[in-house]
């Protein structure tokens, strides 16, 4: 069975006009790979989201996807940050604090990310009728998350040069924030020195 990790209930996202969203990720396998994924309640469509397939990166904003062409290397960490500004109607990607995609957002989309929505890391989902969130099986991520989080700013490309440590003030790395069916590991290699979570960390 495979295992993923939501974020609970009583933790909610506020509607947001700007945002900054941080994910440190680690392959293992070169399959299709879900980062993230953020639907706004009732919704079908991915509001925000992150994943790929062997040298493309998929962003998925307002059900929208933008692909990217980038090789995460296998068992290597890598550092996605996706920035957002409704005002600036713009869309950037960086990887390892390198912005490598900027795309217009059409203002014709809405210009908030929908609050309480459901967040789910390493796997997609869908909310059953009965409201329990269901993970989506063939796109979870084989390997390891280090770190995550959201704030409620664009970041730019000055502030996201540097590696921070800076907890999310939307969404923190704080596994109490998460409901998780596996246990996190504790990690001194990581550049925050902080834990990991397995997300593939089923027996076969
Ligand atoms: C990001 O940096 C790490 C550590 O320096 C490196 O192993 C990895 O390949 C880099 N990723 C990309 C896509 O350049
Ligand atoms: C969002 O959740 C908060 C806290 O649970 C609640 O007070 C608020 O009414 C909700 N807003 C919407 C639009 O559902």
């Amino acid at each position: 069975k495979f295992k993923f990790i939501i974020l609970q209930p009583d933790a909610v996202l506020p509607a947001l006009k700007e945002l900054s969203v941080c994910i440190l990720l680690r392959r293992n396998f070169a399959t299709h790979w879900t980062a993230f994924v953020y639907k706004a309640p009732g919704s079908k469509d991915i509001e925000l989201g992150l994943g790929g397939i062997s040298s493309y990166l998929t962003v998925w904003l307002f059900g929208q996807e933008h692909h990217i062409e980038v090789e995460l290397k296998l068992d290597e960490w890598h550092s996605v940050c996706l920035t957002w500004s409704g005002q600036a109607q713009r869309l950037r990607i960086y990887i390892n604090g390198t912005c490598l995609h900027e795309a217009p957002v059409k203002p014709s989309l809405r210009q908030e990310l929908a609050q309480n929505g459901t967040l789910t890391l390493g796997v997609s989902h869908y909310v059953d009728a009965n409201g329990e969130v269901q993970q989506e099986s063939g796109n979870n991520l084989l390997g390891d998350i280090g770190l995550f989080g959201i704030w409620e700013r664009e970041w730019g490309a000055e502030e996201l040069r540097r590696p921070s440590c800076a907890d999310g003030d939307v969404v923190s790395w704080d596994l109490r924030q998460w409901k998780h069916t596996c246990p996190p590991v504790p990690d001194n290699s990581l550049y925050c020195g902080k834990y990991i979570v397995k997300s593939f960390c089923y027996i076969l």
